[in-house]
């Protein structure tokens, strides 16, 4: 996820933009930017790599880089490679507005058409760029109106920091869904896309809010409304956080930060593939003629990626009808897998580094197949083995256990599985046009359920932490989400659990349950929901404690019922997940275990 940091004052502010990207650096990037606004003109660097280099490079500027008012930037690369030229901050043709955005503008590609047409050159590859152009076009005196206008022309999700060389001391942010935060000094301000950017220098913030624009000078900030342009009262908060609470977020863990971020996960990876009617993931490296006729998907990962996997398959047969098959990638790189040019190989690995993830994909491709990678680190070696690349835009995980960048793989595949359908011609307009509206509101969705559940995950957990074993059981989608939620619990609770198919439960795992099992079911709504309370029903039989994963509206009978909000019954999966998470968190917190690193476990895996 990219990282933004602005200041305005009297203070030579080059060191202090540097220092305020250097805290964002936890969040990852893979290029880096500075723009400070001189005696009358703005000066600009950028560096691709880390920030040692992008201060090589201020560096070797000898010092031409000089102001009090500047913008910084780190860039995750998404749209457009990373270079030197894509990183922020961009301008526009004449160099006099800069501006550093996070997020994706959605409509890019006809503002950029437009402004081309109008005169504008453009020097990025990036989606960015189009808002230095539209708030020069706009630009009439006033900056702040001139963002408002250009905000008003813009779609997607994002945040952003414009200055203007014919604007000394002013910096203007607005805000539609991403983050971005604004820090009160004595006679300066900051504008960050987080706290810790510039949390040595003041501990005062005001919170942008969602669809707003703030304008700050060295005396203060004016708040504005986008629309009417009506000034918003804002008041200033103080965050007693301290470094390390800083670099999470004020979070106590990175992991229950990163569970915190899914819904900006989620919103990152839909951005921009979203049409009315049909899926857009742009040029994936495979062509729609060959997934027209493609035989057979298969899938391979570790992991959790696998049980992303999982809920693919389960997506790609029902919405495309085309025949998928999962599998761990350490078996089937050594099963002599039969493989021809009809089908497709789907790699999944969140690090694009996991060597038997890459080896499985290596295979196939000697073996003739396309091979299509699904991984959320750009320039990982999982890009380089394989044809195609559909990215998951989580932002960097830090945490051991995967949690966000599971629900944006299962986001991944099932656009993919969405894209595939389409092409098949296998779901009618209008459930194409139910399921892209609910993905649509799937962040929301998220965001809210995180919230909702925290309370009952923690009572859950406190009842539980002490219980020796836990059995998970699901059907279809849920089993995926069973073996995930198990996977999380033992690998940070060291519990043991298992997971299974509900319908496999009474050929031996009964023998498991007494008075004193949990037993996690996921039973969302499925057309496999009746089976699924049998087997409910079979647990309670035998004494054993139900915690049941349900969706709103359905009467499950169990001792806790954990409600995720209705969707199509496909889409539960990237809900139900987020309980237990937060259920196997609190456990193993309850333990006093560290759970961001695990015992025995490393976030990437290149060994075999
Ligand atoms: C579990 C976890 C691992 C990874 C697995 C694959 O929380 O993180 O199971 O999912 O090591 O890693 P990637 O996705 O990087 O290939």
């Amino acid at each position: 996820m990219c990282g933004i940091i602005g200041y305005v004052g009297p203070r030579e502010c080059r060191d202090l933009l540097l220092e305020g990207l250097r805290r964002l650096e936890y969040r990852g990037y893979d290029s880096a930017g500075l723009s400070l606004l001189g005696d009358d003109d703005i000066g600009s660097v950028h560096a691709v790599g880390n920030l040692e280099r992008l201060r090589d490079a201020v560096a070797d500027g000898n010092g031409h880089l000089r102001g009090s008012t500047g913008i910084g930037h780190t860039r995750w690369a998404t749209h457009g490679r990373v270079t030197e030229a894509n990183a922020h901050p961009h301008s526009d043709t004449s160099n006099r507005v800069h501006i550093a955005l996070n997020g994706i503008v959605e409509n890019w590609s006809e503002l950029r058409a437009q402004l081309e047409a109008a005169g504008a050159k453009f020097t990025s590859e990036t989606d960015a760029e189009v808002v230095a152009h539209l708030i020069a076009q706009h630009l009439d005196g006033d900056l702040t109106e001139a963002v408002r206008r250009a905000y008003n022309e813009l779609r997607g999700h994002y945040a952003f920091v414009a200055m203007s060389a014919d604007h000394p001391g002013v910096l203007v942010g607005a805000r539609k869904e991403c983050p971005l935060v604004v820090g009160i000094g004595k006679g300066e301000s900051f504008i960050a896309s987080a706290i810790p950017a510039f949390l040595a220098e003041t501990r005062n913030v005001q919170l942008v809010q969602d669809g707003e624009i703030v304008e700050l000078t060295s005396e203060g900030t004016r708040f504005v409304e986008p629309v009417s342009g009506q000034p918003i009262e804002r008041e200033v908060e103080e965050v007693d956080w301290d470094d390390e609470a800083a670099e999470k977020g004020g979070y106590e863990t990175f992991m229950l930060k990163e569970i915190h971020e899914q819904a900006d996960a989620v919103a990152e990876t839909l951005a921009g593939r979203l049409d009315s009617e049909a899926i857009d993931l742009g040029d994936i490296g495979i062509s729609d003629e060959f997934l027209r006729n493609v035989r057979r998907v298969i899938i391979v990962a570790c992991g959790t990626s696998y049980h992303a996997g999982l809920v693919g398959r389960y997506s790609i047969e029902t919405w495309a009808r085309v025949s998928a098959e999962m599998d761990v990638a350490s078996e089937f790189r050594y099963r002599n897998p039969l493989l021809d040019e009809r089908d497709l190989v789907i790699g999944i690995s969140q690090s694009g580094e996991t060597a038997d993830t890459l080896a499985a994909m290596r295979l196939a491709r000697e073996r003739g197949a396309k091979v299509l990678s699904i991984t959320n680190i750009m320039g990982s070696q999982a890009t380089r083995d394989a044809d195609g690349v559909i990215f998951t835009r989580a932002g960097l995980e830090i945490g051991v256990a995967a949690t966000k960048t599971f629900v944006a793989q299962v986001i991944a595949m099932q656009l993919f599985a969405l894209k595939l359908a389409g092409l098949h011609g296998t779901l009618g307009p209008e459930v194409t046009t139910t399921l892209i509206t609910q993905l649509r509101r799937m962040p929301h969705m998220i965001a809210e359920l995180v919230d909702s559940v925290d309370e009952q995950a923690r009572r859950i957990a406190d009842q539980f932490k002490d219980c020796g074993f836990f059995l998970y059981l699901g059907r279809h989608v849920g089993l995926a989400i069973c073996l995930e939620g198990a996977l999380k619990l033992k690998e940070i609770s060291y519990i043991p659990t298992d997971a299974y198919a509900a319908g496999e439960m009474k050929h031996g795992p009964i023998a498991l349950l007494d008075e004193n099992t949990p037993v996690i079911c996921v039973a969302t709504d499925s057309p496999v929901l009746d089976k699924m309370m049998s087997n409910i029903a079979e647990v309670q039989a035998r004494g054993a404690h139900v915690v049941a994963v349900a969706t709103e509206g359905t009467h499950v009978d169990a001792e806790e019922v954990i409600k995720v909000p209705r969707t199509d019954w496909l889409l539960q999966p990237a809900l139900a997940i987020i309980p237990l998470q937060l259920v196997a968190y609190y456990i193993a917190c309850a333990r006093g275990l560290n759970v961001d690193q695990p015992r025995n476990l490393a976030k990437t895996v290149t060994v075999e």
